[in-house]
């Protein structure tokens, strides 16, 4: 027997995406549900970045779910870039308009919104198996799976939101020869560790070595998290403990500072790729995250992206479902993927400057080189690196009933570069800064990225 329900968005992926996702919907007043394939236990316990831009912060603490980063997250106001032995700073803070980022574990955002969701009395079905997306081409496309009892649902929804990650069903679900995907992939890997040894470092070491790139970061005063390059297809068993701590002393070593050592509680190897699927979307199925696009770890942007996806589209799905009217719904692919495709070549360009190519000759390496040395002597070059890995493009989420006037497509423009492209002059230029407005009419802007 199938149960029959109906909700106005069936979510598939109880990850950081779908449940931010579900509560700014429920902050808007309309109805989810969220369904996931793996136990409640492995989504607060899945390790992955735990970097968020200065705009992730600001809306997570705007739409109540900052009690906890605020109280636990570990603010940066740099990083260190290292390189031929010589360990450089650069201050995020004064290379942009004061920007940091903060430390806080996709697991903790994960472990706060279960939480608040389920106060909240929402439906978060866990353990699901057997999703089916269906009547794809309706209004009300039908979402299928089968519950931890056993029982089959079939859930009429007015929109489907897939946050059910790269190797999720909801991509393959798109009519066949509408996605177009542009990928990289990447001759190394990282092999990342928690270890219980409290951080060696006050700000994120990102470390090119000759054998390899090292990055040092941390979890709380009391844990530090730690990445290695690797082969590609490397066999963590060739990994003991005491190797991993040997490459680390040498590849982030520097004459006068100590690497601290301590137990390794977890340890993987995760592949690295570039990856984007577009269009993000098809009639009323809308794919978010890594669903749609992946990027290899090295900048952090992944979580980042995922939740900005998410608060566009609750935007998006509100003007729909609310007030009946689809442009933000039209334009939400494309709205992504301007974001997406900066943090793609961002994420790309961190990679290629860090990493060890094994395939590289003299030409690249000395390339690589010169490039690093021009970011930390060139406030221009130091200031690019800053404004994207702190959040380039602005997010925001508005509390409160207001109406934003969806801004065309488009970078914000600085003055001094205004006026001087065909797109500057052309009629449906972009305001430089996106506004919103409220209800009440008045005017607000939206902080641009940097001055
Ligand atoms: C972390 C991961 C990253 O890929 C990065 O660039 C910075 C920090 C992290 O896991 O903390």
């Amino acid at each position: 027997m199938t149960v029959s329900s109906r909700t106005q968005v069936g979510i598939v992926g109880a990850g950081p995406a779908g449940l931010l996702l579900s509560h700014l919907l429920a902050l808007r007043g309309i109805d989810s549900i969220v369904i996931e394939n793996r136990s409640r236990a492995y989504c607060e316990a899945r390790q992955r970045a735990g970097l968020l831009e200065a705009g992730t912060v600001e809306l997570l603490r705007g739409v109540g779910l900052g009690s906890r980063m605020d109280a636990e997250g570990l603010e940066h106001g740099g990083i260190y870039l290292q390189f031929e032995g010589e360990r450089h700073h650069l201050d995020f803070r004064a290379l942009t308009d004061g920007r940091g980022v903060t430390i806080y574990a996709q697991t903790e955002i994960v472990k706060d919104i279960i939480k608040a969701r389920l106060e909240a009395g929402a439906v978060i079905e866990f353990e699901v198996s057997d999703t089916e997306l269906a009547e794809l081409d309706a209004d009300q496309p039908v979402l299928r799976y089968t519950d931890s009892a056993g029982a089959r649902h079939e859930v009429r929804c007015d929109a489907i939101a897939g946050c059910d990650g790269f190797h999720g069903v909801c991509r393959d679900s798109m009519p066949a020869g509408l996605v177009t995907v542009a990928e990289r992939g990447y001759p190394y890997s990282w092999l990342g560790i928690l270890a219980t040894v409290p951080p060696s470092t006050d700000e994120l070491i990102y470390a090119r070595h000759e054998d390899g790139f090292a990055l040092h970061t941390m979890r709380t005063p009391h844990v530090s998290r730690l990445y290695l390059q690797v082969p590609a297809d490397e066999d963590i068993e060739r990994w003991p403990d005491a190797r991993i701590w040997s490459e680390l002393q040498h590849r982030l070593g520097v004459p006068g500072w100590d690497l601290k050592e301590g137990p390794i509680t977890e340890k993987a190897i995760s592949p690295m790729r570039s990856f984007v699927a577009s269009p993000m979307r098809y009639r009323r199925l809308f794919l978010a995250g890594d669903a749609a696009h992946i990027v290899p770890p090295t900048g952090a942007k992944g979580l980042n992206l995922a939740l900005a996806d998410v608060t566009i589209l609750a935007r998006a799905l509100t003007r729909l479902l609310r007030d009946g009217q689809a442009e933000l719904a039209d334009a939400y692919s494309d709205t992504c993927l301007e974001r997406v495709w900066r943090a793609t070549h961002f994420s790309w360009w961190m990679t290629s400057m860090l990493h060890v190519d094994p395939d590289a000759d003299q030409f690249g390496t000395a390339l690589q080189l010169s490039q690093l040395r021009y970011v930390i002597s060139s406030r221009a070059a130091a200031t690019t690196l800053a404004e994207n890995y702190t959040g380039y493009l602005p997010l925001s989420w508005l509390s409160g009933p207001r109406l934003v006037i969806p801004v065309p497509a488009g970078y914000p423009r600085p003055r001094w570069c205004r006026g001087r492209s065909a797109r500057a002059s052309s009629a449906d230029s972009a305001p430089a800064t996106p506004v919103s407005v409220s209800e009440s009419g008045a005017l607000k802007l939206r902080s641009p990225p940097s001055k």
